[in-house]
Order: C-alpha cells, then sequence, then structure tokens
C-alpha cells in the first residue's frame, strides 16, 4: 500500500497493540498495528476517546501497552526511547521559566552540553521569530508564540522522531495555519525531516501535513484505513488545497469518520429526550 515508504527503514513499528484501563472497564486501542517510516509525516485522525493520546504516550515510553509488540527504531519501548521528542496541545510550557529556559528544557533535562543548548536552542528560536523574547515569560505570549516555544524545545533536541498530539488545536484559524506553513516550511529542509506522529481534529490539517494520513475507528481504536496523500515534498498549502483531490480526499475521510459521528449524535439525542 506504501510503496515509497516500505523502502525507508521503520522509525515506529506497532504490532496488535491494545491498552486496557481500569482492569479491562475501558479498552483504549485494540489490536492496532502500525507502522512510521523515517522521515516520515503520519497524521492520525480519530473520534474523541479511540486512544490517540494513549497511543502517543506508549511510544513515548509514557505508559506500557497492555498486549503487542511497540519498537522505536527496531528497539522494544520500556521508558522514554531515545531520539523521541513529544509536543503537546496545551504546549506544556513551564510557567515559572522563561522562554529561554522552557526551549532548553529538553537539552538540558538529557545533559546535553552547555554549548550545545546554546548553538540549538538560539538557532530554533530564531528560526521561529523568537529572538528577543528569550527573558519572556509563557504568559507574556501568544498562544501561537508559546507553541513555537514548544516546537523549538522539541526540535533543539534533534529528534529523530516527534509525537505531536493536537499541537495547533488551542489556537485560533489563523495562527494554525501560520504554523501549519511553517511546520511544512521546516520539514521540507531534507537535514531536518523527522519522524512525526502528529494527531489532529482537523481533517484539513491531516491532509495538508501528512504523507499519509490513518483513520482510526471509534473507541476501542484500531486503525481503519491508512491513505497515502499523492503530494510530495517541497510542499505548498496553497497548491494542495486548490487541487480538486484535496476535496476528495477531505469528503473521503469525513465518510470513514462517519460512524462515530452518528453514534455521538444519537446518543446526544438521547441524552435530551
Ligand atoms: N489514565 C487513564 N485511566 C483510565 N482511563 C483512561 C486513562 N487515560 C485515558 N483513559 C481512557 O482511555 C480512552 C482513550 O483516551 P485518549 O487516549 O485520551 O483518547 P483520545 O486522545 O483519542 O481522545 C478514553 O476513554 C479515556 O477516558
Ligand atoms: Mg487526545
Amino acid at each position: 500500500m506504501v510503496s515509497s515508504d516500505t523502502q525507508r527503514p521503520a522509525a515506529i513499528t506497532i504490532e496488535g497493540a491494545s491498552k486496557l484501563f481500569l482492569d479491562g472497564a475501558v479498552v483504549a486501542f485494540h489490536d492496532l498495528s502500525l507502522s512510521i517510516a523515517a522521515q516520515e509525516i503520519l497524521c492520525i485522525v480519530g473520534p474523541s476517546g479511540c486512544g490517540k493520546t494513549t497511543l502517543l504516550r506508549c511510544i513515548a515510553g509514557l505508559a506500557d501497552l497492555s498486549a503487542g509488540r511497540l519498537l522505536v527504531h527496531g528497539r522494544p519501548v520500556a521508558g522514554p526511547p531515545e531520539g523521541v521528542a513529544m509536543v503537546f496541545q496545551h504546549f506544556g510550557l513551564l510557567p515559572w521559566k522563561t522562554v529561554w529556559d522552557n526551549a532548553a528544557f529538553g537539552l538540558a533535562m538529557n545533559n546535553a552540553p552547555a554549548a550545545t543548548i546554546k548553538e540549538r536552542v538560539s538557532h530554533y528560536l530564531a528560526l521561529a521569530g523568537l529572538a528577543g523574547f528569550e527573558k519572556h515569560y509563557p504568559y507574556q505570549l501568544s498562544g501561537g508564540m508559546q507553541q513555537r516555544v514548544g516546537l523549538v524545545r522539541a526540535l533543539a533536541m534533534n529528534p529523530s522522531v516527534m509525537l505531536m498530539d493536537e499541537p495547533f488545536a488551542a489556537l485560533d484559524a489563523q495562527t494554525r495555519e501560520v504554523l501549519q506553513e511553517e511546520l511544512l516550511g521546516l520539514m521540507q529542509r531534507p537535514s531536518e525531516r523527522k519522524a512525526v506522529v502528529f494527531i489532529t481534529h482537523s481533517i484539513d490539517e491531516a491532509i495538508l501535513l501528512g504523507d499519509r494520513v490513518a483513520v482510526m475507528t471509534a473507541r476501542p481504536g484500531r486503525i481503519k484505513e491508512i491513505l497515502e496523500m499523492p503530494w510530495g515534498w517541497p510542499r505548498d498549502v496553497n497548491v494542495v488545497r486548490a487541487d480538486p483531490r484535496f476535496a476528495e480526499l477531505r469528503a473521503h475521510i469525513w465518510d470513514g469518520l462517519r460512524p462515530a459521528r452518528l453514534d455521538a449524535s444519537s446518543a446526544f439525542a438521547a441524552a435530551g429526550d
């Protein structure tokens, strides 16, 4: 199915993975298999509660699978794997730390040398348009700027895998589009390409950013379908949006999510009776 990507080594391999909570009363995801190639951007869309965040937490080594296999760079995950960085929906900044210290946090946690921290953090802060804001605190920044700090913190670690959990969901629509374009701009540089697992509620965002888009079912989450996006790199969002295939893909993915939406609306109707 994924002709180009099967040539590349897998960054992440997930086989028959399940995650249960509360002694099995909640099955977050069940028998889920997925492979993410090195330097591939895989976007995942799926209904709320289908286990997307839990899946990312398992890949990040912050939670264990209940069953199945999970490999990062061919090694089973037991604790946070090397080379994996995470970007959170609510930015995950420490409010008492400055922009600089927040951006340096991941590297500092990894005991990176001071010179490396200085070089990488100033490089990515400048790229993110945050030069001059080093001494500011998160509350002094807009949401878009805060999430740029979250991105800088992850990128400065020079990860081979980036896990992004609805990173732009808390931003207004315009800022979101700007950050999408910035992320695309960054990912166009071959030296900056990483394996990215990008979770989003926005079908448009998934199509614009993904090499592939995985559609999940409602809980217990499974991979319902994986679609390969027909655009390569460099990728221009305006060209993609104007392409008739964009609308076709969007309609197709909406359709794939439809049963979940109907379930949700009928539950809502029942609750309203
Ligand atoms: N620590 C936990 N304890 C119990 N249930 C949890 C825990 N974390 C997540 N869940 C449940 O697992 C399901 C999947 O959650 P989550 O991964 O956050 O979904 P998503 O990110 O797709 O919205 C939800 O029903 C959620 O309530
Ligand atoms: Mg989530």
